[in-house]
C-alpha cells in the first residue's frame, strides 16, 4: 500500500481505540469515506446527507448506481428523522434494535439524505448496529451513516479488517480494526409494506422470529425490479467455483467442512451454525487465497441461521 494514496496521512489499519474513533468522526464529517466494524460485517460508511462523501462510497466499491445503501443510525428516534414508521416497524425496531436487522420503510420527504443513498427509491433500509464501535462513531459524530459492506462490489463481504484492506488496499483512507465480526453474515432485510412484511435477504435475525414477533408470514416477494441486489443470483461471489452440499472433495479442492466433516477448514466442528455463520466468510477468504483450483462445501442444515449460509453459499455457487 502506498502511504501517498492516503489522504489523510493515516496508517490504512487503526486500531478502533478512542483516537481510532476520533480520527474517524474527523474523517466522515470532512467527507471521507472510512472502513468501520459492525456486528454483522466491516462497513464502508460516509455522510448520508453528503452527495459527494455518498458518491465516494459508490466510486470505492465500483458498485453500480441502482444499487442503494442501507444508512446506519444511533437509534429508533434518529431512524424517526428519516422514514416513517407503522406499528410493524416500531415493533421490529423495539424487538431487534440495536441489531443486525434491516428495516426498508417509506422515506419521509425532505429527509436529509443524499439521493444517492436510496437510488431513487421511495423507501430507505435503515439500521441501528449494535457494534459499540460503529455505535461510538454513530453517536460522537452525530451522522447518519451510509455503510455497505466493505468490499469490492459482488466479492465476499468482509468480516476482518484484513479483508477490507485485501479487497480496497489504499482505496480506504482510514480503517478501524476491532477483529472478526461476531454474527459474520451481512444483516437480515425486512421490508415492511402495508399488508404486511416482505424478507428481501435472510441473515441473523431469522424469519421465524420475524413471523413470531408480528403474528403472520411474510408476503410473497413479487417485484420483478431487483430491490436488494443481495437477491442478484449471483453475489458474494469468491473467483473460484463453490459447490454445496460436498461430503467430500475431489483431487486438487479446498474443501470446507462443518460438524463431522472435518474437510481442510471446519466452520463449526461442533455443527453450531452461529460459529458457521460467524467463520463462513473468513473460510470462504481463505479458500479463495489458497491454490488450490475449487471450493466444494459441506452440507449445511437449512434451520434457523442456516437459512442464510445457505442463501450466500448458493450465491457465491452461481
Ligand atoms: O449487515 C449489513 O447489512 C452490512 C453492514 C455494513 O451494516 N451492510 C450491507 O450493505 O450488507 P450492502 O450495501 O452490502 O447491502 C445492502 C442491501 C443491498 O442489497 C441493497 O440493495 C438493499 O440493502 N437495499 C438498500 N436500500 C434498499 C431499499 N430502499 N429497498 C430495498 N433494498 C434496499
Ligand atoms: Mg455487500
Amino acid at each position: 500500500m502506498m502511504a501517498g494514496s492516503n489522504p489523510l496521512g493515516q496508517s490504512p489499519i487503526a486500531k478502533a481505540d478512542d483516537a481510532g474513533i476520533d480520527a474517524a468522526v474527523d474523517a466522515l464529517r470532512a467527507g471521507h469515506v472510512v472502513a468501520i466494524p459492525t456486528e454483522t460485517v466491516y462497513g464502508l460508511a460516509a455522510d448520508a446527507s453528503n452527495a459527494e462523501a455518498v458518491a465516494r462510497i459508490y466510486r470505492t466499491k465500483g458498485r453500480p448506481d441502482f444499487n442503494p445503501l442501507i444508512v446506519h443510525i444511533p437509534d429508533h428516534a434518529a431512524a424517526e428523522t428519516l422514514a416513517r414508521f407503522d406499528d410493524r416497524a416500531s415493533r421490529l425496531a423495539a424487538r431487534f434494535w440495536p441489531g443486525p436487522l434491516t428495516l426498508v420503510l417509506p422515506l419521509l420527504p425532505g429527509a436529509p439524505v443524499a439521493s444517492a443513498v436510496t437510488a431513487g427509491l421511495a423507501t430507505i433500509a435503515l439500521r441501528c448496529p449494535a457494534h459499540p464501535v460503529m455505535q461510538a462513531v454513530l453517536q460522537r459524530s452525530g451522522l447518519c451513516l451510509a455503510a455497505p459492506s466493505a468490499n469490492r462490489s459482488g466479492g465476499i463481504s468482509p468480516t476482518r479488517a484484513e479483508h477490507v484492506a485485501h479487497s480496497l488496499g489504499a482505496d480506504t483512507p482510514l480503517l478501524l480494526d476491532a477483529g472478526p465480526c461476531s454474527a459474520g453474515l451481512e444483516s437480515t432485510i425486512v421490508a415492511v409494506r402495508e399488508n404486511g412484511w416482505q424478507l428481501l435477504r435472510p441473515g441473523p435475525v431469522t424469519a421465524a422470529a420475524i413471523e413470531a414477533l408480528l403474528g403472520e408470514p411474510a408476503l410473497p416477494v413479487t417485484e420483478a425490479k431487483i430491490e436488494a441486489p443481495g437477491q442478484l443470483a449471483s453475489h458474494y461471489a469468491p473467483t473460484k467455483p463453490v459447490r454445496l452440499n460436498c461430503e467430500t472433495a475431489q483431487g486438487d479442492e479446498w474443501h470446507i467442512g462443518f460438524g463431522a466433516i472435518a474437510g481442510d477448514d471446519n466452520l463449526s466442528p461442533d455443527g453450531d451454525l452461529a460459529m458457521a455463520a460467524a467463520r463462513l466468510f473468513d473460510a470462504l477468504h481463505r479458500a479463495d487465497a489458497s491454490d488450490r483450483r475449487a471450493i466444494p462445501v459441506a452440507p449445511i442444515p437449512d434451520q434457523g441461521i442456516g437459512a442464510a449460509i445457505n442463501d450466500r453459499l448458493r450465491r457465491a455457487a452461481a
